[in-house]
């Protein structure tokens, strides 16, 4: 899909990468971006950014796209500033609760905002598309949607479930002019990597270390201009770290011994701590 004089919604566009991607659709000539986040300062500070480049090109909502009302709300003020929206990219997140012992509130919290959003989402927008042959869902998982997140059973769970749905959608939806991709990075340099739990960042620990041992930590900003790219091209599968397809490529050719690597690697984060 070409983005210039679309509308495109961000979901997660406060900070990170979603704040990348909607300057990215915005320099690409998207006609409206909206930037939705639970952060209202950051929504307002990302919206006012694209708006000095571009006056009313923009709109900012607060919302809490782990409710079906948050995206019913974001999708009618979106439609309502710039009309139908043609690409809709899911992507806030939230890595929470590491082992057994996540209380069951940690679990639910974490299928809201990493699954389940989607779903509400894609439940609004796609019999639209269909109407008029044309939309695109992208939703931002996560390399642990297709491998595992040592450290943390919620956010891998969360994860290959988003991967699942994008599969789905894409499989069910596609022959009627619906597009779908799904971005799986590994590490990416911001907050949820790198915070604290105080600063809103929720990633676990043991996760975020095994992820900065295991590749690169990429720029928001070079994440967002392979998504770019992979929307134009209208890739499925968008894995900035092209080591990921190597891995997944091991782990379906041998998953017993994809399995046995996995857990020397949970052994050496088990003896660090
Ligand atoms: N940073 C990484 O290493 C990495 C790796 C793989 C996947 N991801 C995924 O990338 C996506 C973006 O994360 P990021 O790394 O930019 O982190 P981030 O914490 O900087 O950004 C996530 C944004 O989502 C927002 N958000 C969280 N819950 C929300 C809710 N209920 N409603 C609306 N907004 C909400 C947060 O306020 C935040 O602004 C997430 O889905 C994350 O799981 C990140």
């Amino acid at each position: 899909m070409d983005l210039k004089d679309r509308v495109a919604v961000v979901t997660g566009a406060g900070r990170g990468i979603g704040r990348a991607l909607a300057h990215r659709f915005h320099e690409a000539g998207a006609r409206g971006v909206v930037i939705a986040d639970v952060l209202a300062e950051d929504v307002a500070s990302t919206t006012a950014e694209l708006n000095a480049k571009r006056a009313g090109s923009a709109i900012g909502v607060v919302a809490d796209i782990a409710t079906p009302a948050g995206n019913k709300d974001l999708i009618d003020r979106a439609e309502a500033a710039f009309g139908p929206i043609d690409l809709f990219f899911a992507n806030a997140g939230i890595g929470a609760g590491e082992y057994l012992d996540t209380p069951d509130d940690v679990w639910d919290r974490v299928m809201q905002v990493n699954t389940m959003a989607h779903i509400y989402a894609a439940r609004l927008l796609v019999p639209g598309w269909i109407a008029r042959g044309e939309g695109y869902f992208c939703s931002t998982a996560s390399a642990a949607g297709l491998l595992t997140q040592i450290g943390s059973a919620p956010y891998a769970v969360s994860k290959h479930a988003a991967v699942a749905f994008a599969e789905w959608l894409s499989v069910t939806y596609g022959d009627q002019g619906v597009r779908v991709s799904c971005l799986c990075p590994m590490g990416v340099n911001t907050k949820l990597l790198n915070g604290t739990a105080e600063e809103g960042a929720v990633e676990t620990n043991t996760g975020a270390a095994t992820v900065k041992l295991a590749g690169a930590v990429l720029e928001p900003e070079e994440v967002a201009d392979i998504v770019y790219r992979a929307i134009e091209a209208e890739t499925f599968l968008i894995l900035p770290h092209p080591e990921v397809k190597t891995f997944l490529e091991r782990k379906v050719a041998d998953v017993d011994r994809w399995i046995a690597g996995m857990r020397r690697l949970q052994a050496r984060v088990n003896s660090m701590s």
